[in-house]
């Protein structure tokens, strides 16, 4: 019941995500000015938990001014799952499942409600919290916006500015000295930025994991291009695209660190058209910095949201963006699998109509 909460929790965990301090900023202010709950807020992921000393209650001076602010207040983890939390001692790594640790300290904060706020790895933890009783319920956070259950996550408008600004600038340059500018922005499994970035940003030849090409084929494109009096090219690349198994001259690709796709791509091409490339990793940028607007609505929206299901009692649920409204789906189908690029999708199709190749075919 409502009316009988006195007090909600609230962490974020995994990737930090620029949008994340509006979500914590909402949950405080809707716990506190409509409901009249406390809010502490949990540090470090789950951490905060495990060690409880750290986490702390937040206040309105605590979230005073910070929603244009990227980054987050709590601090975050990736590496923090509490049921399988890896703990050096005497010289070697043990796995410690620390769940019942952090069920304790909710109960000593007595927290009744925790919002969660994560990628796919975060709610997939919140969910074994709450097969275990914990009152949880879920916000969706990535700048790779591959979450399945909802439309849009937070931080990926703000992804595809800095992406787009990039690839605009890459093209003043890349024109002056015709050359092929690679660049790799993030994506681990999916490539929405690549692909909307490589739209706004006009890019020629744009490489998601959810379409294989050839280095061949994209230099077919670039040739095809400097046939046409184009002597430059922009080439995006996401950064968890597939490599093909030879390069364009038959030998096999070495299998790239992250953040080396980017490069060996652009190696490739180099060593079969013999032009000049240059290759940018955009990297953490992509992450950092202050929301855009959309973000800052998106993540003002969800935190409230979350803390209305707490308030009916709809837990164990992720707040979602479908056809432009909050709506929320049970944790269970929001977690487990991404969401895709569909290569037969109308963005795919726009891209190809107007001549951006994503290096399947000519
Ligand atoms: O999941 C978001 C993301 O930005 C990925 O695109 C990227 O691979 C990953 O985070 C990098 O995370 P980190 O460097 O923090 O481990």
């Amino acid at each position: 019941m409502a009316n009988s909460i006195r007090t909600i929790g609230v962490c974020n965990g995994g990737g930090d995500c620029p949008g994340l301090n509006a979500v914590i900023r909402a949950v405080v202010r809707t716990a506190k000015l409509e409901y009249g709950w406390r809010v502490i807020g949990v540090t470090n992921g789950f951490n905060g938990l495990i060690w409880p000393e750290q986490s702390h209650e937040l206040t309105f001076e605590s979230i005073r001014g910070i929603l244009p602010r990227g980054g987050t207040i709590l601090g975050t983890t990736n590496r923090g799952n509490p049921f399988a939390f890896p703990v050096e001692e005497n010289g070697r790594t043990v796995v410690h499942d620390y769940s019942g640790r952090c069920i304790e300290s909710l109960k000593n904060f007595g927290i009744e409600g925790l919002v969660v706020i994560g990628g796919d790895g975060t709610l997939t933890i919140a969910y074994e919290f709450s097969k275990l009783g914990v009152k949880v319920v879920g916000v969706p956070k990535t700048i790779d916006n591959d979450l399945m259950a909802t439309e849009v996550t937070f931080g990926f408008d703000t992804a595809l500015h800095v992406a787009t600004d990039a690839i605009d600038r890459l093209h003043t340059t890349a024109e002056s000295h015709h050359r092929v500018m690679v660049i790799e922005v993030m994506g681990r499994e999916a490539g929405w930025i690549a692909l909307h970035s490589g739209l706004a940003g006009g890019a020629d030849v744009i490489l998601i994991p959810e379409i294989p090409f050839t280095i061949e084929t994209v230099c077919e494109a670039i040739r095809q291009r400097e046939a046409h009096g184009r002597s430059f090219c922009l080439v995006v690349v996401a950064e968890g695209v597939k490599l093909p198994a030879q390069d364009g001259l038959g030998k096999p690709f070495p299998k790239p660190q992250p953040g080396q796709v980017g490069n060996a791509i652009g190696f490739a091409i180099r060593e079969y058209l013999k032009k000049e490339v240059r290759v940018t990793v955009l990297g953490h940028v992509q992450r950092g910095g202050s929301p855009s607007p959309f973000d800052r609505t998106l993540a003002t929206r969800f935190g409230v949201s979350a803390v209305d299901l707490v308030a009916r009692g709809e837990y164990g649920r992720m707040v979602c963006l479908r056809a432009g409204k909050i709506e929320s789906v049970p944790l269970v189908d929001a977690i487990g699998s991404c969401k895709l690029v569909n290569p037969a999708s109308d963005y795919v199709r726009a891209a190809r109509a107007v001549g951006i190749t994503f290096g399947d075919r000519p």
